[in-house]
């Protein structure tokens, strides 16, 4: 039957790419698999305590059994997001409580961009804010990061991108997939960028608990910049994605701020959209979630070293924290990434799928720990021999 559907359906109608027509062709053969891509911790034993979170749950129920709604979110779960970030002195009435990241994406683009207003954010970049873009009805456009200089921001090159239809600056520090995190003098230079040009930066922050060799995050909300929107949630950071809880912290000079948290309230009011019992177990879940907290952050530093012993030999920019690397390859990363999936059974994407130009893999180092030498001194082999 003809039935006109919109260009935001039509365009999501994805096609499916040859490297996943093989990986579920290998999958109904019964070969195993092992998915350097997916990076979700849970499926590695990385779970939040089963009976902690039973309990903390458990006593949300009472206090959300009467429906008392909050558009910004319960006091009790913005007062503990609010003390999460001690250093910058937010206030409760700084943070909105959302169901995630990508939901706070689109609050956000709502909140700044008209249709065709232009959201510019890094490449390489994560593909998410594609389809949020499209969902929007906002144009992306890109700043470079720098390879040769382990993937810094390249603040000229950003500068040069803004235009008269430039809404917001997005930052990915931990970036998904180079793992980089921007210095203090990289986001001071972005500030200043930000405020000659009257611009807000969206500071995902999702990463934020993985570092490795640095004690702590620089964080463009601690900078003079003039409208800074910090993104985070307990997906990654207590191992919870189907907690569907997550946050936005507005920060900057007063009027903006105040401003922006009226429209959010009015953006979030119309859906209402976090589970109340979540959102009273917050506190909780901060304070009770430590230990295994520590234990998480340990866990994922071991998968980094064990697969940067695998890539030992091999000359590239390496992570500064987050879950995924991304590895040069000296010919064609789409054969590269078949022969992996097809010799050695393991699952890696071309760079391509992430716009980083010419020959690379990217994959991320979550998984079990044993087998992560093994598969990524392959990785390195395929990476020099491609
Ligand atoms: C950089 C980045 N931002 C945001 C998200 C989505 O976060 P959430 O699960 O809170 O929606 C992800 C998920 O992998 C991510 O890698």
């Amino acid at each position: 039957m003809q039935l006109r559907f919109s260009s935001v359906a039509e365009e999501l109608w994805g096609t499916r790419n040859p490297l996943y027509a093989l990986h579920d062709e290998l999958r109904a053969e019964g070969k195993p698999v092992v998915d350097l891509v997916r990076g979700n911790v849970n499926e590695h034993g990385m779970v939040f305590p089963e009976e902690i979170l039973k309990d903390i749950l458990s006593r949300a129920v009472s206090p959300a059994a009467v429906y008392k709604p909050d558009s910004f979110g319960q006091p009790a779960a913005r007062e503990a997001v609010a003390a999460y970030y001690a250093e910058l002195k937010f206030t409760p009435e700084q943070v909105l409580i959302t169901p995630g990241t990508s939901l706070s994406y689109l609050y956000c683009f709502k909140l700044l961009a008209d249709a065709g207003g232009e959201i510019l954010c890094p490449r390489p970049s994560y593909p998410l804010f594609d389809y949020i873009a499209k969902i929007c009805g906002v144009e992306l456009t890109h700043y470079r990061l720098l390879e040769a200089r382990d993937w810094a921001i390249d603040l000229e090159h950003l500068e040069h991108q803004i235009t008269t239809k430039t809404r917001a600056i997005i930052l990915i520090s931990p970036h998904n997939p180079t793992g980089m995190v921007a210095s203090d003098d990289q986001l001071a230079g972005l500030a200043e960028i930000a405020e000659r040009h009257h611009l807000p930066i969206i500071a995902d922050e999702v990463f934020s608990e993985f570092l490795f060799g640095l004690e702590k995050l620089p964080r463009p909300a601690a900078t003079k910049a003039p409208l800074v929107f910090t993104l985070n949630g307990f997906s990654k950071m207590f191992a919870l994605p189907g907690i569907k809880l997550g946050w936005m912290t507005v920060s900057g000079e007063s009027q903006l701020v105040k401003k922006s948290m009226s429209a959010l309230e009015m953006i979030s009011d119309t859906f209402l959209p976090v589970n109340e019992i979540v959102q009273f177990s917050v506190p909780e879940i901060f304070g009770s979630g430590k230990k295994f907290q520590r234990d998480y952050v340990a866990w994922v530093r071991r998968c980094y070293e064990k697969a940067m012993g695998g890539l030992a030999d091999l000359d590239f920019a390496r992570p500064r924290g987050g879950f995924h690397v991304t590895v040069p390859t000296f010919e064609d990363e789409e054969k590269a990434a078949t022969d992996l999936l097809r010799e050695y059974g393991i699952l890696t994407h071309p760079g391509y799928y992430y716009d980083i130009q010419p020959n690379h893999l990217v994959m991320t180092f979550i998984h079990e720990p044993r087998t992560l030498t093994k598969c990524f001194r392959r990785i390195g082999l395929a990476a020099r021999l491609a």
